[in-house]
């Protein structure tokens, strides 16, 4: 389990804060899968520090809930990305402090991994969407991992990473248990945007990805080293971008 009330908090925005563009990027890729009606009630699962939930807010016009277990992150949200629209609650996956049937869209970004019963946290996510509404599972997929350029410094990186998801099948599987529709998929999202090879340092620096906490001390710094040199040299290069994988998955209508 990652601790997010301790040092994670308090780096996270400046490891994995979001341009306002890129936030945008998301939105638009949810967008495409609810009603165009407005407003429509969205629900960020394990929302953080509130990176993407105004984003909800502000493209779906309705309320959009943040609900995170972390004293510490959810209290980051509420003095760093307060909107009207926004309501962050304490509350996880496993028991969401919704009503049935209360939310258009569902999203779970980068949190599902952390979820302690996945199986449990989609049958909540099943409860709380309305007949028809749709469910966003951003999350890497073992058998799909990324090449992320970082990996080449961490040897164990990539597997630590691999280790912490289910693959497609499983998830698909695991959602359909939970009696949610998953089409084919995954959707593929291009929403970051290109970092220099300083900007990329800069931010992993501060270890704001958990897979930083699961690696060896003596790898992380021989890996931030070697990282650090190439960044002095060749500080302007530009570090190649990944589409992010996405389901989507939907309450059905009957
Ligand atoms: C990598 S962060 C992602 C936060 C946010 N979704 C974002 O993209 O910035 C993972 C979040 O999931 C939360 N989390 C962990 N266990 C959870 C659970 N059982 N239910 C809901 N959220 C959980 C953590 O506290 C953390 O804030």
């Amino acid at each position: 389990m990652v601790d997010y009330n301790g040092r994670l908090s308090t780096v996270y925005a400046a490891g994995r804060g979001m341009t306002v563009d890129e936030v945008r990027r998301w939105t638009a890729a949810f967008r495409a899968y609810l009603p165009d009606e407005r407003p429509l009630t969205t629900l960020d699962l394990g929302s953080g520090t509130g990176r993407l939930t105004p984003g909800l807010a502000e493209a779906f016009g309705g309320q959009a809930y943040g609900v995170e277990p972390s004293d510490r992150m959810r209290e980051i949200a509420q003095e760093s990305a307060a909107h009207p629209g926004v309501t962050y609650l304490k509350g996880s996956a496993e028991d969401i402090p919704l009503p049935e049937a209360s939310a258009d869209g569902v999203l779970m970004f980068l949190s599902f991994h952390h979820f302690r019963d996945q199986l449990k946290a989609l049958q909540e996510v099943r409860r709380v969407l309305k007949p028809g509404g749709a469910a966003f599972l951003r999350s890497q997929f073992a058998d799909l991992m990324p090449d992320l350029f970082w990996y080449d410094y961490f040897p164990s990186a990539r597997e630590v990473d691999a280790g912490m998801y289910l693959s497609l099948d499983q998830a698909k599987e695991l959602a359909e248990t939970a009696g949610l529709w998953c089409g084919e998929g995954p959707v593929w999202v291009s929403a970051e945007e290109p970092r220099t090879l300083r900007e990329a340092h800069e931010r992993l620096t501060h270890r704001a990805l958990s897979t930083f906490e699961h690696l060896p001390e003596d790898e992380i710094e021989q890996g931030f080293a070697r990282l650090a040199a190439d960044a002095e040299r060749e500080p302007d290069k530009l570090m190649p971008v990944h589409p992010a994988a996405m389901l989507v998955l939907r309450r059905p209508i009957a």
